[in-house]
């Protein structure tokens, strides 16, 4: 197995490299945009002085990307994005939601939908945004594929991928039960019957997602607490290991770009 070179640290951008004049030095007049740009500066120096976060900041952000890097590697921060806007969509949506099966849950949804100051505009933000997350993340998906990025070193972010992908798969099943009316409800009884065909773990999953044998009250608070708590957590902790991991080991070069002409990628190979 080759070893990976280690590449030298990436230079400071310009920017930041010469140190700002302390306060009473320069010529005195430092414009509103300077003044203004000082001020950040100096709040940075402040929380870096007690943190020293900057370093953590740098090794994020300064990286060297390959050579040909196309728009195809921004699929993965565009998925990102998606899950942001839908968290940020969903919790608007949590403040008038109701998870009651005796017909709370539809009134909530009715209510936002007709009544609540941009509520349509909100929820149609979150129901149209789920599907644009699942076809953001196939692409992604399809991206590090044809591209070979889940080779060595990269297969474990594959793997986190992989989990990922489920997650915002049972994103969308559990969501689509929440609007509680009839398209939800019998979508759900169709989707929850097709796991409980699934062999071996099929019908204690089935009986797990019902809340027992039959679908009833606790399902929908099932439900929900799956959407809102458990899987947003588990997404949110594993996006951020996948990109700890995309920091760490870089992202992969283009398939076709040539590695002659990076001399210290040759030597590696053993
Ligand atoms: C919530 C879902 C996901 C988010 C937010 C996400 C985010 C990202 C980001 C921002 C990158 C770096 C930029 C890029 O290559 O696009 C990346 C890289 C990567 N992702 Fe994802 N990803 C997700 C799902 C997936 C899935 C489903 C897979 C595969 C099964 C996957 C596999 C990878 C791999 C292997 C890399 C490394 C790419 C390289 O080195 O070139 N990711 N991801």
């Amino acid at each position: 197995m080759p070893r990976l070179p280690k590449l030298p640290a990436p230079p400071l951008p310009a920017a930041l490299q010469a140190p700002p004049p302390r306060p009473g030095e320069g010529n005195g007049k430092a414009g509103p945009l300077e003044q203004g740009k000082q001020a950040g500066i100096t709040v940075v120096d402040w929380v870096d002085e007690r943190t020293s976060l900057s370093g953590a900041g740098r090794w994020l952000l300064f990286r060297k990307v390959p050579k040909g890097t196309n728009w195809f590697y921004t699929l993965g921060s565009a998925t990102m994005f998606a899950f942001l806007s839908q968290a940020v969509t969903g919790v608007f949506l949590a403040m008038y939601y109701r998870p009651d099966p005796a017909g709370g849950a539809y009134e909530s949804i009715r209510h936002v939908t007709n009544e609540v100051f941009l509520g349509q505009f909100v929820r149609g933000m979150h129901k149209w945004g789920s599907s644009v997350m699942v076809i953001l993340i196939f692409l992604h998906m399809g991206r590090t594929f044809f591209f070979g990025a889940y080779k060595y070193p990269r297969e474990l972010n594959w793997v986190i991928g992989v989990v990922l992908l489920i997650l915002t798969m049972v994103m969308s099943f559990t969501g689509y039960l929440l609007p509680f009316d009839q398209r939800a409800y019998w979508a759900t009884i169709v989707g929850v019957n097709i796991n409980g065909t699934g062999p071996l773990v099929g019908p204690y999953l089935s009986d797990f997602l019902r809340g027992g044998g039959e679908f009833g009250a606790t399902t929908l608070s099932r439900f929900y607490a799956i959407h809102m708590l458990l899987i947003p957590g588990l997404l949110a902790a594993l996006i951020g290991f996948h990109l700890y991991l995309v920091a760490k080991l870089g992202t992969t070069a283009p398939p076709w770009s040539k590695a002659k002409e990076r001399p210290e990628l040759l030597e590696a190979e053993v």
